[in-house]
């Protein structure tokens, strides 16, 4: 295994294996190298979706996503983040599924709409491109560490309300039509501001702009305020990969401690084809306090 640091803050490059035949050392390896590093990528991982599902079980449970359109049909854990159908074309700008999907553009986590978010993600990028469409990762523990004492102590405490119709009515498009899609019903929840990781116990920031309404029990003026300052605050380039992309590149990356975002791309004569599996979490993010 060959293994080389991508960004000073965050992730890791790894070479020499194969993720479809890996041995007992070699998945060890990779846990602990994940949560060393928070991202993963592993190039040239020509893999069939099947074998993307296996390898994702090491890990345990998969999700299958809320939205129902975007599922694969043969594999239903494989969540096509795609604007290209199953048949090979390109779907129109104004096509609901797509509105859906071009909110992966902005940033956010995985799954911070559920109860138990998800624990990390796994994206396969099948066909990509360089016209855009880089994928940016914070690294969250480092963006929480570097706040003041004094902020630190004003958001420990405080808690978050997320909605998976936040994404929705974040689409100019998707809010003023009728059919806005077909996606399981989901409550909103509460989560953290600042979250404990479960395994190496740090302390990161638990951001998700897309699914955050905003703080509990707070001013919303205020709220949305305190929020804002620590998305800007998070997205500063000392703090964020940024990955081109290659076909069969493989990114895994830990939800509990990283964000991420897309940069946009002609979405109407680029085909990019990228498909995820994404890990159940296994406990209700970790208060700070
Ligand atoms: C995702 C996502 C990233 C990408 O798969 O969770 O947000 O590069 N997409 O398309
Ligand atoms: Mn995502």
């Amino acid at each position: 295994m060959y293994i080389e640091k991508l960004h000073p803050k965050i992730g890791a490059k790894i070479e020499g294996i194969d993720l479809a035949n890996l041995d007992n050392a070699q998945f060890d390896k990779i846990k602990k190298l994940w949560l060393e590093h928070l991202i993963l990528l592993f190039p040239n991982q020509s893999i069939s979706d099947e074998e993307h599902i296996k390898f994702g079980k090491l890990f345990g449970k998969l999700e299958k996503h809320p939205s129902l359109s975007h599922r694969s049909s043969t594999n239903p854990e494989i969540y096509r983040v795609s604007n290209v159908s199953e048949k090979g074309d390109i779907i129109p700008s104004k096509n609901t599924s797509w509105q859906y999907l071009k909110q992966s553009w902005l940033w956010h986590t995985d799954s911070s709409f559920r109860q138990i978010p998800s624990k990390g993600s796994i994206l396969h990028g099948i066909s990509t491109t360089r016209k855009g469409g880089h994928t940016f990762f914070a690294n969250m523990y480092e963006t929480y560490n570097d706040l003041s004492d004094n902020i630190k102590e004003r958001i420990n405490d405080l808690w978050v309300i997320h909605d998976h119709d936040y994404i929705i009515n974040l689409s100019s498009e998707l809010k003023s039509k009728k059919n806005k899609g077909s996606y399981e019903q989901l409550p909103s929840v509460k989560h953290p501001l600042v979250q404990i990781h479960p395994v190496t116990r740090k302390k990161s920031l638990f951001l998700s702009p897309h699914t955050m309404e905003n703080i509990d029990n707070f001013d919303k003026k205020e709220g949305r305020k305190l929020l804002d300052e620590l998305i800007e605050h998070s997205i500063q380039t000392k703090y964020v990969y940024k990955h081109l992309w290659n076909d069969d590149d493989i990114i895994m990356w830990d939800n509990r401690c990283t964000m991420h975002s897309v940069e946009p791309f002609d979405n109407s004569s680029i085909k990019r084809i990228m498909h995820r599996v994404t890990l159940v979490g296994e406990n209700k993010p970790i208060p700070a306090l």
